[in-house]
């Protein structure tokens, strides 16, 4: 069966072709590179010893995406593709809101046409509220986000699990990431951060290599054990292991089901620089600022439910994310740039 994966060329997206490819799934790649490099899919293809088609183009295309269906057999899409910076959103709304929103529009029309109706969606626990207990399940509240990124992933949540609600012949998993870090373990792709990277891992990571010259830890006042914001970090791998399960799910289900993919576990960002410097024996310079606005103290997952319904279950450990993020860094200094 084939797959097709929009925004296959970016960070999850690349890691989830490797186990697509590696499952015996065929591939389809459509991706515009507004936040993404096409060396990536070479690395895939390299990695994989296997060939698969790229459409360079937008998911707002509709007629590229007709042309897309009518080349290839897809029995299930994908849909990475979409804008994903919290603090851009907040300066941009209007472009999150046509990218994400129309993208998934468009998208879902021409698939309605053509009648594939298999289709998992990228969502994130951003769609959760801050004032529910951990761990989050699935049914804990959502809403009231905190930035436009975040009102993108919960109206395309409204939208998808609508349109489940109106044509029971659509089969649709809403996947909430948790913290996505780490890389494949040969080095070859890995998340390459356009500027100056918004998140912990690869902030650390450039640290790390000398790009940076200091974390800055944003605060270390908060109600956790050593006043460190806690997360619940994810390998990618895992992650793009849990888009395999879904893909399995889907071809057998209909209706909305959405699922948590996050290990459990809550590290700090104390945890996540102690583990970095001591699996990789390189120093990580920091220094304590003052909270970044909007952030929680704590948040992770319960799993429970992705691993009963889908089979699916995170196995890697922290190290192992501390060390895969570290080997493609310093193998990749630039990014996929070189
Ligand atoms: P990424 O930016 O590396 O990948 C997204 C890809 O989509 C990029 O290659 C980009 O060029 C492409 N793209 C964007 N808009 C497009 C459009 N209109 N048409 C075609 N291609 C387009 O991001 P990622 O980290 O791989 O995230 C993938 C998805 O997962 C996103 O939807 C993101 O919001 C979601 N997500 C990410 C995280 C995270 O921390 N990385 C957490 C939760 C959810
Ligand atoms: N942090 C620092 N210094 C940095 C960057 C981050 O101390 O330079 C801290 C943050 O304060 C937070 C933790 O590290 O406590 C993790 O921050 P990230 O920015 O890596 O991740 P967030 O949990 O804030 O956000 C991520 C994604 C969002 C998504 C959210 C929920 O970036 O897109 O998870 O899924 F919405």
């Amino acid at each position: 069966m084939n797959v097709l994966v929009t925004g296959g060329a970016g960070y999850i997206g690349s890691h989830t072709c490797v186990e697509l490819l590696e499952s015996g799934y065929g591939v389809v790649v459509i991706d515009n590179l507004c936040n993404s490099n096409p060396k990536s899919l070479d690395r895939v293809r390299e990695l994989t010893g296997k060939d698969f088609k790229f459409y360079e183009g937008d998911v707002r295309d509709g007629e590229l995406l007709r042309k897309i269906f009518a080349e290839n057999e897809i029995g299930c899409v994908i849909h990475f593709a979409g804008l994903k910076a919290v603090g851009e959103s907040v300066a941009q709304p209007w472009r999150y809101y046509d990218n994400n929103l129309n993208s998934t529009l468009v998208l879902t029309k021409v698939m309605e046409e053509v009648g594939m109706k298999n289709l998992i969606f990228s969502s994130s626990a951003t769609v959760y509220s801050g004032d529910n207990e951990m761990p989050l399940r699935e049914t804990s509240k959502t809403g009231s986000c905190t930035n436009p990124y975040g009102w993108t992933k919960y109206m395309t949540e409204q939208i998808l699990s609508g349109m489940a609600v109106a044509d029971k012949e659509w089969g649709i998993v809403l996947l909430r990431y948790f913290n996505p870090i780490g890389a494949h373990i040969s080095g070859r792709i890995g998340e390459d951060p356009r500027g100056i990277p918004n998140n912990l891992m690869p902030y650390i990571t450039q640290v790390a290599v000398g790009r940076r010259e200091k974390l800055s830890v944003f605060g270390d006042d908060y109600d956790t054990p050593d006043g460190t914001g806690v997360r619940d970090y994810i390998h990618v791998v895992d992650l793009a292991k849990g888009h395999v399960a879904a893909v399995k799910y889907v071809a057998a289900h209909s209706g909305c089901e959405v699922f948590n993919l996050g290990t459990g576990c809550g590290y700090s960002v104390l945890d996540m620089v102690r583990t970095f410097q001591e699996v990789n024996e390189v120093p990580v310079p920091y220094q304590i600022v003052d909270r970044r606005p909007g952030d929680l103290a704590t948040c992770y997952a319960d799993p429970a439910k992705s691993a009963e319904v889908l089979g699916w279950k995170a196995e890697k450990s922290l190290a192992d994310m501390c060390r895969d993020s570290w080997r493609w860094q310093s193998q990749n200094p630039k990014g996929f740039g070189e």
